[in-house]
């Protein structure tokens, strides 16, 4: 890491030295193949798109179309439209049996915005925060950029491919102010089991640090009902999005649950930081929580799981390793350093050769990254059977 107090290379021209840390989505480089192949007339299959491939319901588009067409679309407070928040709330009380004070809601554009609003009233220059490796690849990005340091532990099939409270134990140091985890997973779709969560909640707090606990695939679970954090302690911060399970990703919408004595805090750099989320977005997310809406959206979680049946077997038939069940999300994370030597190179000759694309490990971290690929399952089965028949040609070829 670069010496803050370094004087700055005034030589060039400026760029923050933190900007050196951050880098790109590696699969943005394959979708961007992916496309240039299907204009050349090539047929892809996407296994590689993290976002569901179902329209955004239509109680919502039409609640968005409405606002827009009545007008008023000014900024809101930058905690969110109060509505929206009694809502989400309404929604913790009904789906969880949880009651939320509204007034700890803050809507977010995004997880995206609830991850950074954690991150900046959380990290302070050279504070730790420890994460899953593999784990979602933008998190240690939120940490670089207020100056903090990610900490990536390795986790595999013996913790569920999740962090558990032992791993909080051995790493906590005296630098580490937080850890954040994702239940369910992005890349490897598991879960975190409740008292596992509480554990690790309790044992931050003891050591004068906070747990975020990311939801944004909660909805999206196969095996039983994820329980949210927020029922297990009151002091942990809760992420979660209208993007994944209510089909929303373009709306730009989500939303952190801080515990009381931040929202203050985090109110204020919402408002320095972003004014507020998008106003037609949140009228729109009102129409989220019908029940109408959540049923066609449980419809489609178990369209999700039919998906996730077909594909496990399917791969683990084709030699690919998957050790853990994926419970949640729409990701089966497997190993394939029995079928391929980089699954970089694995993915790029996959989608030159047999037209699939897929991600490649290093997008997640550094452990098992050149052993592993991400496959989703964010297309019908039709496509996923079609998918896996040009994989098992590649690699009987
Ligand atoms: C684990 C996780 N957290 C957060 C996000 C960000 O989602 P959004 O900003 O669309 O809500 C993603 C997106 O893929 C994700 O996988």
């Amino acid at each position: 890491m670069p010496n803050t107090s370094d004087p700055p290379d005034r030589k060039g021209w400026p760029l923050a030295r933190r900007v050196g840390h951050i880098e790109p989505f590696h699969v943005m480089a394959l979708l961007a193949r992916a496309r240039e192949l299907e204009a050349e007339g090539r047929s892809i299959i996407h296994m590689e798109i993290g976002e569901p491939d179902f329209e955004t319901p239509q109680p919502i588009r039409d609640a968005g179309a409405r606002a827009i067409g009545q007008g008023g679309m000014y900024y809101t407070p930058a905690t969110g439209m109060p509505a929206l928040r009694r809502a989400i709330a309404g929604f913790y009380r009904t789906r969880y049996g949880v009651e939320v004070a509204a007034g700890r809601i803050i809507v977010t554009p995004g997880a995206s915005g609830a991850l950074l609003l954690a991150a900046a009233a959380l990290v302070n220059p050279g504070d730790e925060v420890l994460l899953a490796d593999p784990g979602y690849p933008a998190n240690r990005h939120f940490v670089r950029l207020m100056d903090g340091l990610p900490v990536g532990i390795p986790v595999g099939p013996d913790s569920n491919y999740q962090l558990r409270c032992e791993h909080l134990e051995r790493h906590w140091g005296g630098r580490t102010t937080a850890a954040l985890v994702a239940t369910p997973s992005n890349p490897t779709g598991t879960l975190i089991e409740p008292g596992e969560l509480r554990r690790m909640a309790g044992f931050a707090a003891s050591r004068g640090g906070a747990l975020i606990v990311d939801e944004i695939y909660h909805g999206l679970v196969y095996e039983g009902a994820a329980q949210t954090a927020l029922a297990l302690r009151e002091d942990v911060f809760v992420i979660n999005s209208f993007s994944k399970y209510f089909n929303m990703t373009g709306w730009r919408l989500g939303w952190l649950v801080a515990p009381e004595r931040y929202v203050d805090a985090v109110d204020r750099i919402a408002q320095n930081v972003f004014l507020a989320a998008s106003t037609p977005s949140q009228y729109a997310a009102l129409a989220a929580f019908e029940p109408a809406t959540l049923a066609l959206l449980d419809a489609r979680r178990d369209e999700f799981r039919e998906r996730r049946d077909f594909l496990l077997p399917a791969l683990r038939e084709l030699g690919f390793g998957v050790p853990q069940l994926p419970q949640g999300a729409f990701y089966i994370y497997a190993d394939c350093s029995r079928l391929a030597g980089d699954s970089f190179v694995f993915a790029r000759d996959l989608l030159e050769q047999a037209g699939v694309a897929i991600t490649p490990g290093i997008d997640f971290g550094e452990h098992g990254a050149t052993g592993h690929v991400r496959f989703a399952y964010t297309r019908p089965v039709a496509a996923l059977r079609e998918g896996v028949e040009r994989i098992n040609r590649f690699l009987r070829r």
